[in-house]
């Protein structure tokens, strides 16, 4: 046997009596909407985990057990940093103690469209000080196809630890849905793929005390472009939705019951919603990964690119529908009070990532509208560096106009149709609802 997999073999089998006993220490570097979830269910499967992350406000609040991530309550953390299960530190010294690490970082992309690797970066730099044998690292950023093997190998190995002989490697994908009360980490199946046969199988070992469901795959390329591909399929037949949408409103089609009734299909269907425009962490950026890498294979990624741009336009007619239907009722935008409900980028969450909502805010500033906005889980945000505090629900009544942008459950929609003058709903939040004064996407 060649001398670099005896190695492997050696420090495998210490790492793998380790996971199988839950004595193995997890280590979570950046405890944000992916890291902290992921913690907690490693903390909950027996494992002693520690989180590291440069916020000290994060730190310390996972420290007195208060959680600041919808999907985790404070009566769920509390509980595992009572008992010792879950910490959470700045320093990343702690590193010298972990048996595991999981990277859950950001990774925007720049004002260009390139990916911003520096949070992975400065992650690694951290890291490699205190890396040792028998480490198993794991990607989970969201990221281009090769960075595992292209940035983070070399990188990791700067100490003079080779990945696949010294420390096991892997990319695994996050696929957690915020606000989704069905799947959470738990019970997402996990995709993961190492940088050789012996670390993904590590990888599927560690996932699979906590996960119920693991997916290895042949190579961290494979199980990075699965992310990207997932994505892309989102954004892709968002966009399309979105300009059969515009299509329909031109024909005077009603694009929600085209959709409704085509997904009757039991076969080769999958419907898609029209909205206000792309928003989160995810659908916006991760197609633009995949086009920033092909493009060096001198390949165009035409369909992202074309939905880029539809799912672009949308905060645009968004706010044309607006203007059109306050001049329908003889009023023009500037001077007129718009109400906007909803400005998370999704139902049901906290999250102004990207969300469209500020687009079309914005937008409908420019044109010289007064506006008041409502969300129950936002309670201020920051528009072209103006602070705007959300208004009672009730402010949409004494306002010209209301856009439904963001539909969350809690909003009293029977109570907004009886006493709103006029509601543009970019939802469809009024589904069935038959009034004059409504105006759908
Ligand atoms: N939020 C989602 O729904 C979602 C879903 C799937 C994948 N992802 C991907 O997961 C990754 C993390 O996303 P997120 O939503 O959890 O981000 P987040 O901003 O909520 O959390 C990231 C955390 O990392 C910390 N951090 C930044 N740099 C650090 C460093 N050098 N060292 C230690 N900590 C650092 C930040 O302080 C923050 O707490 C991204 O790549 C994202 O694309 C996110």
């Amino acid at each position: 046997m060649p001398e670099s997999q005896v190695v492997t073999a050696t420090a495998g089998k210490a790492l793998e009596q380790k996971i199988l006993s839950r004595s193995a220490r997890v280590g979570i570097v950046g405890l944000g909407y992916v890291g902290l979830p992921l913690a907690v269910e490693f903390a909950r499967a027996g494992f002693h985990v520690t989180g590291i992350d440069l916020s000290e406000s994060k730190t310390q609040r996972v420290s007195a057990g208060d959680s600041y991530i919808g999907d985790i309550s404070s009566a769920t953390l509390a509980p595992l940093v009572q008992s010792g299960r879950l910490d959470a530190t700045t320093d990343f010294a702690a590193v010298r103690e972990l048996d595991t690490i999981n990277i859950c970082v950001p990774t925007p992309l720049r004002k260009t469209k390139d990916p911003d690797m520096s949070y992975i970066v400065s992650a690694c730099e951290e890291m490699v000080k205190y890396l040792h044998p028998g480490t198993l690292v794991i990607l989970e950023s969201t990221t281009y196809p090769g960075t595992t093997e292209e940035l983070l190998r070399p990188m990791l190995s700067k100490g003079g630890l080779e990945a696949g002989k010294d420390f096991f490697l892997c990319f695994s994908p996050e696929r957690v849905d915020p606000g989704n009360p069905k799947y959470q980490t738990a019970n997402i199946p996990k995709v993961v793929g190492g940088c050789t046969p012996a670390c993904t199988e590590m990888g599927r070992l560690f996932y699979a005390q906590a996960l119920q469901h693991v997916v290895p795959v042949s190579s961290t390329q494979v199980a990075e472009m699965v992310k990207l591909l997932e994505n892309t399929f989102r954004m892709i037949n968002i966009g399309l939705v979105n300009e059969i949408a515009m299509m329909c409103d031109r024909m005077g089609i009603n694009v929600w019951e085209v959709i409704e009734a085509a997904a009757t299909k039991p076969f080769g269907f999958m419907p898609f919603f029209p909205g206000p425009g792309l928003g989160g962490h995810c659908i916006p950026i991760d197609p633009f990964y995949l086009s920033w890498k092909t493009k060096q294979a001198g390949i165009e990624a035409r369909f992202i690119e074309l939905a880029g741009y539809i799912n672009g336009q949308m905060p645009h007619f968004v706010v044309d529908k607006v203007q059109n239907a306050l001049n329908d009722a003889s009023k023009p935008v500037r001077g007129s009070r718009i109400h906007v409900m909803g400005v998370a980028y999704k139902r049901d969450i906290d999250d102004m990532r990207e969300s469209p909502a500020l687009d079309v805010m914005m937008l409908l500033e420019r044109r010289g509208a007064v506006l008041t906005y409502s969300d129950p889980h936002v309670p201020k945000l920051n528009l072209e560096g103006l602070e705007i505090q959300a208004s009672p629900e009730e402010a949409a009544v004494e306002s010209d106009c209301v856009v439904i942008v963001t539909d969350h459950a809690a909003f009293d929609y029977r109570a907004l149709v009886e006493r709103a003058p006029l509601i543009v709903d970019t939802r469809n939040a009024l589904k069935g609802v038959n009034s004059p004064k409504i105006v759908r996407l």
